[in-house]
């Protein structure tokens, strides 16, 4: 399964901890989760790709869904269902519709997803002032069937999915009210600035899977977006990087573009930086430090065509550089210099298909001395080279007490770490719309 991006309901966090990449939800969980509880980080290496559809979240957490009096609170679409015991929602998906069907004033969320919707009228929207989230994915709409301004007048809006329709742009005005806008899997070849330089309480954007080219960015001040917290632009036609990001940003994700090369000092303007997404891209050097970032926790550069290694910042917790062209993982390069008092929090690294011909300095685990595995598998050299790499894992052995830490949110490391090597060997498959 690729990487992706996505929310983890709270009982999937649990679940989450029992993964060898259990850090990422947690701290997530600890430093966003509580202020900002919709979005979440997949822990990509979870096998969950069955669990696409997860059931009906309920509830936007941090949305306060006010529940109004009405006389008739089973007033609802005939085509559609609103549950007796949640009245604010109107269940519309699966139908084969091929309209939308009049949404009653007090529906505050909105399910359309899997039908033959072709077109987004102003009629079916005029009493639907309450509504906060709308989910038309999966239908058949194109940008010139969307009325001007349907969207716009919904000031309460929080939420728009509109991943897997036809659109060609995105559609324009939208309300201001907006943190979640999730455009994946169209045909968006363009990005008019007006869109969403004015969307200032997004946090969520989502354009995975569109035409986006990197001429199509020149001009967008995405960072006057600036709550903006994760940004998706992950199987586009980007060539550069992204310009004026937001200083807000902590998760990016590009994965599977064509990047070839990152500008120097670029992420010293993203101090927020949690993760970052890039594999699958044209990169071949990075400056050393490019990733000098002190929020740094998980780095996936694999299938690129990197020769060298790089600055490793100590927050950094998972590295990904599989299936690079890197002879040498030079540690001097990686860590210039050992702080006693604080060390690299380095747990794993993911380092095989390169072509290493030796196994990483043995002072890296002076370096990095809460490594637990490095990942080595099989490198691209000869077979009949003399120096092949003979571990294929190494597992550094954990004092008593780092082996309790570790089984305590961990259960099954050792299942799930080999279930996560084996789910990264078919892992190219990107679905960021887990949430
Ligand atoms: C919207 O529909 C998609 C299916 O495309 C589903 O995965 C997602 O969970 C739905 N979102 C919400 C918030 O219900
Ligand atoms: C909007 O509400 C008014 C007043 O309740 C009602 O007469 C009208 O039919 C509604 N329109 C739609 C499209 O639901
Ligand atoms: C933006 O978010 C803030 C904080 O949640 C809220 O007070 C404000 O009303 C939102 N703006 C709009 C236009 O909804
Ligand atoms: C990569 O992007 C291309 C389009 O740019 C898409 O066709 C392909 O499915 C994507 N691959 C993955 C693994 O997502
Ligand atoms: C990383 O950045 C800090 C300042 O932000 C600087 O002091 C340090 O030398 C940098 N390290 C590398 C390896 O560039
Ligand atoms: C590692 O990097 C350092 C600093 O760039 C360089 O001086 C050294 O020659 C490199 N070592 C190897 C084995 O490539
Ligand atoms: C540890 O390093 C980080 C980033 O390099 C820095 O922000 C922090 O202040 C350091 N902590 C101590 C105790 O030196």
């Amino acid at each position: 399964m690729f990487s992706s991006f996505y929310r983890i309901p709270h009982q999937k966090l649990n679940m989450g901890l029992s993964s060898q990449l259990f850090i990422i939800p947690l701290l997530f969980g600890v430093t966003v989760f509580c202020q900002y509880e919709i979005d979440d980080f997949e822990d990509e290496y979870e096998n969950e790709i069955d669990h696409e559809y997860p059931s009906i979240f309920h509830h936007i957490p941090g949305v306060e869904y006010a529940f109004p009096y009405f006389n008739t609170p089973t007033e609802c679409a005939k085509e559609c269902f609103c549950p007796p015991t949640f009245p604010i929602a109107m269940y519309c998906d699966h139908r084969k519709l091929q309209k939308i069907p009049s949404i009653p004033s007090h529906i505050q969320q909105l399910y359309l997803q899997y039908n033959d919707i072709e077109a987004v009228h102003l009629e079916s929207f005029v009493n639907a002032t309450a509504l906060k989230e709308i989910n038309l994915s999966h239908n058949k709409i194109k940008s010139d069937m969307i009325d001007a301004g349907v969207f716009v007048k919904l000031s309460n809006l929080v939420q728009l999915h509109l991943q897997y329709n036809r659109l060609e742009e995105i559609p324009f005005p939208l309300p201001k009210s907006l943190e979640h806008l999730i455009l994946g899997f169209n045909q968006i070849s363009s990005l008019h600035s007006k869109a969403i330089e004015g969307l200032a309480n997004l946090t969520m954007l989502d354009l995975c899977n569109n035409y986006l080219e990197d001429s199509q960015f020149k001009g967008i001040q995405f960072s006057n977006m600036k709550n903006l917290m994760q940004l998706n632009l992950c199987s586009n036609r980007l060539q550069s990087m992204p310009p004026e990001l937001p200083s807000s940003l902590m998760y990016l994700s590009l994965e599977n573009n064509s990047v070839s090369f990152i500008p120097d000092n670029y992420f010293q303007k993203l101090p927020k930086l949690l993760a970052l997404r890039m594999s699958h891209n044209n990169l071949q050097e990075v400056p050393h430090n490019a990733f000098n970032i002190s929020s740094l926790v998980e780095l996936n550069l694999g299938h690129n065509k990197l020769k060298h290694a790089f600055y490793i910042p100590r927050s950094l917790q998972h590295l990904y550089i599989e299936d690079n062209e890197i002879e040498v993982m030079n540690i001097t390069l990686m860590c210039p210099s050992i702080d006693p008092l604080n060390f690299s929090h380095l747990t794993y690294i993911r380092v095989d298909r390169n072509k290493l011909t030796a196994p990483i300095s043995t002072y890296a685990f002076f370096c990095f001395p809460h490594i637990q595995s490095i990942y080595y598998g099989e490198q691209k050299i000869s077979t009949n080279q003399r120096t092949q790499l003979r571990t294929p894992v190494f597992r550094r052995y954990l004092t008593p007490e780092e082996y309790e830490e570790a089984e305590d949110g961990n259960e099954n490391e050792d299942q799930d770490h080999d279930h996560d090597l084996r789910g990264r060997e078919d892992d190219d498959y990107f679905d960021p719309y887990l949430y």
